[in-house]
């Protein structure tokens, strides 16, 4: 069969890997992928958000399955428009992704179906959130409603720091649109876990556990990002906190989306707080972590497209999801200046370190070819990641593998993973 994968990250680059392993496939294309997926698709240059051109090129080549990777054109429609043309594609309808692409609303499907989360109240009026501030207790979290590139969170200390944030937010839009609305919700402490899960409209089937790094200097100090790092499974995501989540948490969100009328199918991906009072809903996405997918998917058993083809059809039940009894650390690899200001354009050398090593991948975020050259193009450039039969092991496979890479400007964390120490 031939398959499309829409997106050019990270994620994309690990949903092509684990597509690339299945045997029904025989073709692979990727819209607009990067230069090392371009090592295993064949790269398509059509951006993400232009759905109908998508849709043609989807058509024109016959492809058999499209699997989307971004929240973007998950949110705004793009499953819908190819379902329009009888095209088969993996990720949930624009009025499903709304689960991500507004908090408010998702705020509002926790409450009403009494899954676990920060207690809250959402703004449409700068002046309500203002008056809101002056009884609020502190810390609080402000979070613009739309899709903000990860960014639309603030947690302020006080309330002049609230002030601030909600003038920013709402006032002065510094996150665009996706500020017209606001949830301004109680602070939580714990550990974060993030877990995905394939949703076939009623079946949920939840994928090893993981925990992400998203400030961007070590010691979680410096400013969120998209996230420079993660591991699977996470310790802390132990059979206790895995049983209070299938109860209260993962079949309640995909049975309340059946409810509203938004059947869910496609990727959940739950971002849990593990705090002393139980797990809580910090946010859902519609989507595969990023890099997330890059631990997660090395190790997942079986063929992803029985998988994915199981959630469109409905028949998740009788499809088993497994995962090998390993563990998976990536570093993410990033310009000097992420997520502010950086140069790119470096060249890149030492990729060809991982040929031939099942358990080293280096997967491709912000490249880009120059000639025959493969240079810098982004803020994440690479996730380097290793599985090793431990946690530990995995870290320490990782680092080693951090060091075959070079290229100007590099940039990482050198504590992912420290939390497997204190588990
Ligand atoms: P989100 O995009 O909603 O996951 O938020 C980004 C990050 O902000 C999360 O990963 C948390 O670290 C933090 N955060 C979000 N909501 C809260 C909350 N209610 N309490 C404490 N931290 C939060
Ligand atoms: N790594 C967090 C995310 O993909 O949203």
């Amino acid at each position: 069969m031939k398959v499309l994968i829409v997106g050019g990250g990270g994620r994309e680059h690990a949903i092509a890997m684990c597509v690339k392993k299945s045997p029904k496939v025989d073709k692979l294309y990727c819209a607009p992928g990067n230069a090392g997926i371009a090592k295993i698709a064949e790269c398509v240059p059509i951006k993400v958000m232009e759905f109908e051109k998508m849709a043609d090129f989807a058509q024109e080549q016959q492809i058999d399955l499209t699997i989307i990777g971004p929240d973007d054109p998950l949110a705004g429609g793009i499953v819908d428009v190819f379902e329009k043309r009888d095209l088969r594609v993996f990720g949930p309808r624009g009025n499903a992704a709304i689960l991500e692409g507004s908090k408010a609303f998702s705020k509002d499907l926790m409450k009403k179906y009494g899954i676990p989360t920060a207690a809250y109240e959402n703004f449409d009026d700068p002046e309500e959130a203002l008056k809101y501030l002056e009884s609020a207790s502190y810390p609080i979290v402000l979070k613009a409603d739309g899709l903000a590139l990860g960014k639309g969170v603030l947690i302020c200390q006080d309330k002049a720091e609230a002030v601030e944030g909600v003038r920013s937010i709402m006032q002065d839009k510094k996150f665009g649109s996706a500020g017209n609305r606001m949830v301004i919700e109680e602070f939580m402490t714990g550990r974060e876990v993030s877990v995905l899960s394939f949703v076939d409209g009623n079946t949920i089937k939840i994928m090893s556990s993981a925990q992400d790094h998203k400030r961007a200097g070590d010691g979680d100090t410096g400013l969120n990002t998209g996230g420079m790092g993660t591991f699977s499974p996470s310790p802390f995501y132990t059979p206790e906190v895995d049983a209070y989540c299938r109860e209260h948490i993962f079949q309640k969100t995909v049975d309340a989306m059946k409810a509203e009328g938004r059947e869910f199918k496609g990727i959940i991906f739950f971002g849990l707080m593990l705090t002393k009072d139980g797990p809580k809903v910090l946010e859902y996405n519609a989507r595969f972590g990023d890099p997330e997918a890059q631990v997660v998917l090395p190790r997942l058993k079986g063929d992803i497209i029985d998988i994915v083809e199981a959630c469109i059809d409905g028949t998740l039940a009788d499809t088993p999801v497994e995962f090998e009894d390993n563990a998976a650390v990536c570093v993410v690899l990033a310009s000097d200046g992420y997520p502010v200001s950086y140069e790119k354009g470096f060249e890149i050398t030492g990729l060809e370190a991982f040929e031939g090593k099942d358990d080293y991948f280096c997967f491709h975020a912000g490249t880009a070819f120059d000639g025959d050259k493969i240079v810098t193009a982004g803020g994440r450039v690479l996730g380097v990641t290793a599985k090793g039969d431990t946690l530990t092991g995995a870290r320490a496979k990782a680092y080693e593998a951090t060091e075959w890479v070079k290229f100007d400007n590099k940039y990482m964390r050198h504590d992912i993973g420290k939390a497997i120490d204190e588990a």
